[in-house]
C-alpha cells in the first residue's frame, strides 16, 4: 500500500557518470539514488558513461541494491565517450542512444561530470526533448559552478565540484608526507598536480605546507622564468631544513628555451572525443632548469592519480548529499537541464540544501583561480584562497621536526 502513494511510482531514472573518477562519485550515485527511490523510482545505472546507452545498452538495477558510497571511484564505470560527432569519431551516436532510452523506458537520465558530459546530455535536452539534470563532478574543481566566497567582505567567484575536497585533502597530506623526505636530502622536490587547464588543486598543497606553487592561468615567460628561480633560491636558502616542495600544475605554460615558445608539456598527441589533449612530465623539466641553475638539487614527482584515486572524504560526503537533496526539488519540480550547485562556500556543517540553487547544465564552462586566488609577483597562493581552503579542508596540516640539536665542538 505504502508504495502505491508514491509520486514518480512507475516512472524510471537512470544515472550515469562520466570523465575522469573522483572520489566521490560514488558517494553521489548513493545520495540520488536512495532520495529517487524514496520518491518512487526504479533506479538505473548506466554503464561506462554514455557508452553504456550505444547499442544494445549497458544497463543495470540499483534500485534495491546495496551500495558503498564511501569507495572512491565509480562503480558504474566511467567513459569519455561523447554521443555527439566529434573530430575523432564523426558518427552521430544519438539515434543509439534514443533507442536505449525507448528500450529501457527511461524517464529522466541524471548525468554526473564535468562540462563535456554535461554539456552532451543538455544538447540531448534541447534538441531532443530528453529529461536530464546534471551533477556536477572533478577533482579539477574547474566547473562554473559560480559559487560566492566571501572574503574580508569580498564576494569571489569560486568553485565547487563533489570530488575536490577529497583530492584536495588528499593532495594536503602527499605534501605533507613528501616535506620528510626533501628535508631529510635537502632536495627541492617539484610535485605536478593534475588539474588541466586550473591551479585549484595545485593551490591545495599549500596546506600541506607548499609556500610556492605554479599554476597553469598564469604563463611563465622568459622573465618570469629568472624571477621565478631567484624566488626559489630564496625560498630554499631561508627554508630551516633547506628545502621546499613546489606544487606545479600539469598545464603549466612554461617558457621553452630551444623553441622560445611559453608552452603546456603534453603527455600525449592523442586527443579524447572531446578534443581534450593529455598533459604531463612539466615537472621534470622544472625540476632539471631548477637543479642546473641553482646547483641545488631538485626532483620531480608526479601526483597523478594519487588524489583521485581512494575513498569518498567527510566534506564530499555531505556536499553530495546536499546537492542531491536539491536534485529531489528539480524531480519534483520537473525542472530539466539544470545542475545543483552550492550557493556559497561554507564550512561542512552548512552544507545544507538551503544554501544550494541550480545553474543551466549546458552553459557551465570552466572557471580558472582569479586573481584574488593567486599572487604572481609571489608565485604564491594568497590569504583569500587560504580561506576558501579552510571552509573545505579545516586547517593546514603538516607536521614539524622541531627539535634544534645542539652542535658537538671537538
Ligand atoms: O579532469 C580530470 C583529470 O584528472 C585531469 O586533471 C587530467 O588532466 C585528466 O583528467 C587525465 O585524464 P585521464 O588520464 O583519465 O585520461
Amino acid at each position: 500500500m505504502r508504495y502505491e502513494n508514491k509520486l514518480f511510482k512507475g516512472k524510471t531514472l537512470a544515472i550515469l557518470s562520466g570523465g575522469g573518477d573522483t572520489p566521490a562519485i560514488n558517494s553521489s550515485i548513493e545520495a540520488i539514488r536512495n532520495r529517487a527511490s524514496l520518491l518512487g523510482f526504479k533506479v538505473y545505472g548506466i554503464l561506462q558513461g554514455w557508452k553504456g546507452l550505444l547499442g544494445d545498452g549497458d544497463v543495470v538495477d540499483l534500485t534495491n541494491q546495496p551500495y558503498d558510497g564511501y569507495y572512491g571511484g565509480t562503480a558504474l564505470r566511467s567513459s569519455r565517450t561523447n554521443p555527439f560527432p566529434s573530430k575523432k569519431n564523426p558518427v552521430s551516436r544519438v539515434p543509439q542512444v534514443l533507442r536505449n532510452f525507448e528500450r529501457y523506458k527511461i524517464d529522466v537520465l541524471v548525468t554526473i561530470g564535468g562540462d563535456d558530459t554535461n554539456g552532451a546530455a543538455k544538447r540531448l535536452f534541447e534538441t531532443e526533448g530528453i529529461p536530464v539534470i546534471g551533477f556536477p563532478k572533478t577533482i579539477d574543481n574547474d566547473l562554473r559552478t559560480r559559487t560566492i566566497h566571501t572574503y574580508k567582505g569580498k564576494d569571489i567567484e569560486a568553485v565547487l565540484c563533489p570530488g575536490f575536497p577529497s583530492a584536495a585533502l588528499t593532495m594536503m597530506e602527499f605534501t605533507a608526507n613528501l616535506r620528510t623526505t626533501a628535508e631529510s636530502h635537502s632536495r627541492v622536490l617539484v610535485m605536478e598536480v593534475m588539474g588541466r587547464d586550473a591551479g585549484w588543486l595545485t593551490g591545495s598543497a599549500v596546506f600541506g605546507g607548499a609556500t610556492l606553487g605554479l599554476i597553469p592561468e598564469f604563463e611563465i615567460t622568459k622573465e618570469r622564468k629568472d624571477v621565478f628561480f631567484e624566488t626559489v633560491k630564496e625560498a630554499y636558502m631561508h627554508s630551516k631544513k633547506r628545502c621546499i616542495v613546489i606544487p606545479v600544475s600539469e598545464g603549466t605554460r612554461w617558457y621553452d628555451e630551444k623553441t622560445g615558445k611559453v608552452d603546456v608539456v603534453y603527455a600525449s598527441s592523442e586527443l579524447d572525443e572531446y578534443g581534450h589533449p593529455r598533459f604531463g612530465g612539466v615537472s621534470g623539466i622544472i625540476a632539471s632548469e631548477i637543479s642546473a641553475k641553482l646547483g641545488i638539487e631538485a626532483r620531480a614527482q608526479i601526483s597523478g592519480y594519487y588524489p583521485r584515486s581512494g575513498h569518498c572524504r567527510h566534506y564530499d560526503r555531505r556536499l553530495t548529499a546536499t546537492l542531491a537533496d536539491k536534485v529531489v526539488d528539480l524531480l519534483l519540480r520537473e525542472e530539466y537541464g539544470q545542475m545543483p550547485v552550492m550557493k556559497k562556500i561554507v564550512p561542512n556543517v552548512e552544507l545544507e540544501e538551503f544554501n544550494t540553487t541550480s545553474i543551466d547544465m549546458g552553459a557551465v564552462g570552466n572557471k580558472p583561480l582569479s586573481e584574488d586566488y593567486y599572487d604572481i609577483s609571489k608565485f604564491a597562493f594568497t590569504e583569500a584562497y587560504h580561506d576558501f581552503l579552510s571552509n573545505i579542508l579545516g586547517s593546514p596540516g603538516f607536521d614539524e621536526f622541531k627539535y634544534d640539536f645542539p652542535v658537538v665542538i671537538p
